[in-house]
């Protein structure tokens, strides 16, 4: 690792102003304050905060469960939706809502998800920290195109008319500073018409999941317009602690967004038809919006009971980092009591007052609300927001009196913790801009089919990826576990079993990882969605 090479990049990444403090010891501590992304204003008035009852997506039934798993269906749809108050805004949606319905499965059990695009543009799902076969896991050019669309040119109803109309269809480019690979396995993808069954084994313990778009060089456009969900695993373990439960568990996706005159979801997008990736320039670093919405919602107000409330938190924006906190922090502090982390449950529980939560991440926390008078507005505030986008959420915390068993236990779960001498192999990963390609891995833009690793199936290996500016770090297949940042112990939010960790400029992080299971071909992508279809993306494969 190479300290002083990539604490140079990020200073020329954020311009001449930090160049002086590079040499220094203070140029580490000035680069952390640089946080990603340009905000991009609405151009219609915004609601009053706190209106808005705070929605729950619905659980999704399955269509069909039986001795081989739970059967789901779920159709990608343009819907119109009401987010701002007297205002239609039209989504791409799973299902007709946004956020779509959530999948519900069981530890062990099969779940299987058939989607059917009826969207405009072909699409890509994903479910994010999924355990899920290479097959099922949604590679960006395993496309699946609306209902209708003409076959792809390989398959065997293919005519060469077809082929070319494939040619034209929007959006099948590939992504911006993408290098064609010919011959290479996986370049082409395994394109589809209309249907795709996508297998999900549920070999892995409870934990706050997500599923979103994934199509090469679009998810940004795609998750901004509503392409995104829960995806819910419990398991045995989880059922027996006296965690809360039913209308206090609450998944809660945050997710930024701007909106146009017309009230459509506003994008800087370099092409507006969406036919090639990308956005503007000034917008390279991420898209913000000035619009907070949980559970799509616009800064949303929840009637809370004095009682325990396991909230599951999920950055589902595209570039914002949150810095999280309760206002008025409780008497004696130490408001949110996370529980879990991106991969399920922690081994005890970590008190927190403030929790920094970067794109793609999830927080399983409690709070109990019986620490607040009856009475108290509870804000959720985001620390690292300005004006509006600094205000998230509220509770309104009830006097009714009621019923609460619920509580943390001290011991949550036995984590087994992997150890760095068990790492067959050390591999680096360097995120970072280069002025020719592009948001880049060790140099290089993405090229579906060529991988950048080959680890073994069963084996450990440390990872370490390092960083020019802000980057969330997603690594698909298995969960990883922190070691340390910049040759430093894990930080405070690092705990748990992971599938994506937040680099901070010019940081180096270290992560094991074990790779179970299935053998293919996988992602390691940066999160931030602007960088990732930016060709921020790698592929490993694990043999
Ligand atoms: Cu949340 Cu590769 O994705
Ligand atoms: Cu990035």
């Amino acid at each position: 690792m190479n300290r002083r090479r990539f604490l140079g990049l990020g200073a020329s990444v954020l311009g001449a102003g930090t160049l002086a403090a590079v040499a220094g010891p203070s140029a580490a501590r000035l680069l952390v304050e640089g946080r990603p992304g340009r905000l991009l204003r609405s151009q219609l008035d915004l609601p009053e905060a706190f209106r808005a009852p705070l929605p729950v997506p619905a659980v999704l039934r399955p269509a069909l469960s039986d001795e081989t798993g739970d059967h789901y269906e779920l159709t990608q749809q343009v819907a119109s939706l009401e987010i701002l108050p007297g205002v239609r805004t039209e989504a791409w949606t799973y299902g007709g809502t946004f956020p779509g319905p959530t999948v519900v499965t069981r530890s062990g059990r099969t779940a299987v998800v058939r989607h059917r695009n009826e969207l405009p543009v072909p699409s890509v799902v994903h479910v994010h920290g999924g355990h899920t076969p290479a097959d099922s896991d949604g590679y960006p050019v395993d496309l699946l195109l609306p209902v209708g669309s003409a076959a792809p040119p390989d398959s065997p109803d293919a005519s060469d008319s077809s082929a070319s109309s494939m040619a034209d269809m929007r959006g099948m480019h590939g992504m911006h500073g993408m290098q064609g690979m010919p011959g290479m396995p996986h370049a082409e993808g395994d394109t589809v018409v209309g249907e795709r069954t996508h297998t999900y084994p549920g070999r892995q313990r409870a934990a706050t999941l997500w599923y979103h778009d994934h199509r090469m060089g679009f998810t940004g456009p795609g998750v901004w317009r509503g392409l995104a969900g829960f995806h819910l695993v419990h398991d045995e373990e989880e059922d027996a602690l006296p965690l809360p439960r039913g209308e206090r568990d609450l998944p809660l996706m945050l997710a930024d967004r701007s909106f146009a005159a017309d009230g459509s979801f506003r994008y800087p997008a370099e092409d507006p038809t969406l036919a090639e990736p990308g956005v503007t320039d000034a917008y390279m670093n991420g898209v913000l919006g000035d619009v907070i919405l949980v559970n799509g919602a616009p800064w949303p107000r929840l009637d809370t009971d004095r009682a325990h409330y396991r909230l599951r938190l999920l950055n589902a924006s595209n570039a914002r980092l949150y810095r999280l906190e309760l206002d008025p922090r409780p008497p004696g502090g130490d408001a949110l009591v996370q529980i879990g982390s991106d991969g399920g449950l922690l081994a005890a529980p970590i008190a927190h007052d403030a929790i920094e939560i970067a794109p793609a991440e999830r927080f399983d926390v409690v709070v109990d609300f019986s620490r607040y008078r009856p009475g108290t507005r509870v804000r959720l505030l985001n620390r690292f927001g300005e004006g509006r986008t600094a205000e998230v959420m509220c509770f309104d915390v009830s006097s009714r009196p009621v019923v609460d068993d619920a509580r943390v236990p001290d011991r949550l779960s036995t984590v087994e913790e992997l150890d760095a001498s068990e790492a067959v192999a050390t591999r680096d990963f360097r995120f970072r801009r280069s002025r020719r390609d592009g948001w880049t891995i060790n140099g290089d833009p993405y090229r579906p089919g060529h991988s950048l690793a080959a680890p073994a199936l069963g084996t450990v290996e440390r990872w370490r990826f390092s960083s020019d500016v802000h980057h969330p770090v997603h690594v698909h297949l298995n969960h990883f576990q922190v070691i340390g940042r910049n040759g430093e112990g894990p930080g405070p939010w690092d705990a748990g079993w992971k599938d994506t960790v937040d680099l901070r400029p010019a940081e180096a992080v270290e992560v094991l990882v074990r790779f179970t299971d299935y053998a293919g071909t996988y992602m390691l992508h940066c999160h931030n969605l602007e960088h990732e279809d930016m060709a921020m993306m790698a592929d490993f494969t694990v043999e």
